[in-house]
């Protein structure tokens, strides 16, 4: 079939709300049935919904390059491009908007500092802030988790491996949701306006960081990045400063959204919490399972750069591409009772949540072990833990990142 003629003909289009992530399942369910791959009106983007469909465009960096993941999913007005390009922002990207050459290149160097060593040397000290975040509420009987638990955690841990001193954490943070609303959201211009400002300033922040490294190593990522640089590697400074620029974004508000998302799943289907409490053997794979059903990063981008073909839809050239994890990974074809969680679900670590292929997330190791950690310490202490009746579920207004905005548990 090539729609490509005609795109807007779409039944689909008008039921999907590109930025809307209250509950979007049952429209993903049915795409996959009855239109596994249609044009988003509203967003100008093709949406691709089936897991063998998503994978497969994954899989093809060639023909469907990454180099749109990180801009804004809409054009943005004149006076805001003024401001990003003089503030050297547009194109740049540490990771998942390059292709290779540079891609590979870069990735390399960078999984070089990124090693299971500094993961094991963090671990001890992400347990020790988890315990000390969950014992400053532990004698309530009530808690707001994200706010109390699961929204700093994961910032403070990008900061230790940033080696970012506890003074700035506060500024970088808000710099780094600016970037966040300027290239996921849905925003007026002055809202740009004003963000596109902050990300300038964090940008020159994350500069000034590899500056400050060369004129003293220290023991954390950015450091062991210009130490490869000083052995003879490839890399330069502006590779390193990006890499660190989307680190405190990639690493922060995804794996705040697993651990969001994650309770509320085990306490919604409250027997996996009981499950987790009795056997914490299954803390792992329940972790998959709810990657798999929940997916904190919901969709991700690619462009087609050249004519393709997939699951019979033809894409023109340069066509904007939605993939939505979400969707793939509660195909039927894949996971039987797709859209049941089961913590004890063997094949849960198939899911499509991290990507696939060459840009296959590096961080992936890190975001589990904060939430093995954060589960551990959970189950062992709130064996009683329960939602708050009566609450509703509040989704941040992007195409991406869905995860709620608040989650009140009792005990
Ligand atoms: C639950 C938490 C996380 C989720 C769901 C997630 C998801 C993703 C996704 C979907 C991609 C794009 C994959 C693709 O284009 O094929 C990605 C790439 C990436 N992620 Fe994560 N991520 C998480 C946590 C982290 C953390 C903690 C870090 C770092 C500290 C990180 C660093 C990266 C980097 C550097 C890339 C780019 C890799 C490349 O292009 O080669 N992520 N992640």
């Amino acid at each position: 079939m090539d729609i490509s003629a005609c795109p807007y003909h779409s039944k689909l289009s008008k039921e999907f709300k590109p930025f809307d992530l209250t509950d979007p399942f049952p429209v993903y369910k049915k795409a996959r049935e009855e239109e596994p791959i249609f044009f988003s009106e509203e967003l100008g983007y093709w949406v691709v919904t089936r897991y063998a469909d998503i994978k497969e465009i994954f899989g093809n960096w060639q023909v469907f390059t990454s180099e749109n993941a990180q801009t804004p999913p809409k054009p943005v007005p004149d006076s805001v491009r003024k401001i990003m390009v003089e503030g050297g922002i547009v194109g740049l990207s540490g990771l998942s908007g390059r292709i290779p050459p540079d891609h590979t290149r870069i990735r390399r160097i960078v999984t070089m500092a990124f090693t299971p060593k500094r993961l094991r040397k963090l671990e001890p000290d992400i347990r020790a802030l988890a315990i000390e975040m969950i014992e400053k509420f532990e004698q309530n009987n009530h808690a707001e988790l994200v706010k109390e638990l699961v929204y700093d955690l994961p910032a403070f841990v990008i900061f230790m491996l940033l080696g970012v001193p506890k003074e700035e954490v506060t500024q970088v943070k808000a710099w780094a949701i600016s970037r966040m609303m300027l290239t996921f959201s849905e925003t007026t211009e002055e809202e740009q306006l004003f963000h596109a400002n902050q990300v300038v300033k964090y940008w020159q922040y994350c500069k000034d960081m590899v500056t400050r490294r060369k004129e003293q190593l220290g023991d954390d990522f950015p450091s062991d990045l210009v130490r490869l640089q000083q052995e003879g590697y490839e890399i330069n400074d502006q590779e390193i400063a990006a890499m660190c620029y989307n680190q405190l974004f990639a690493g922060h508000e995804t794996t705040t959204s697993l651990m969001g998302n994650g309770i509320r799943e085990l306490l919604k289907y409250r027997e996996n919490w009981e499950k987790l409490c009795a056997n914490p053997a299954l803390i792992p794979g329940a972790i998959e399972e709810i990657l798999r059903f929940n997916p904190s990063v919901i969709t991700w981008r690619r462009r087609a750069a050249e004519e393709a073909t997939v699951g019979g839809v033809t894409f023109p050239k340069g066509a904007n591409l939605l993939l939505i994890m979400g969707s793939g990974n509660r195909d039927e074809s894949v996971f039987p009772n797709g859209e049941t969680l089961d913590i004890e679900r063997t094949n849960a670590k198939e899911h499509l949540s991290f990507g696939s292929g060459i840009h296959y997330c590096l961080g992936a190791p890190l975001a589990k072990l904060e939430f093995k950690i954060v589960l551990e310490e959970l189950t062992k202490r709130f064996p009683q833990l329960q939602l708050k009746p009566n609450q509703t579920f509040e989704f941040a207004f992007n195409t991406s990142f869905r995860a709620p905005i608040a989650l009140e548990v009792e005990w």
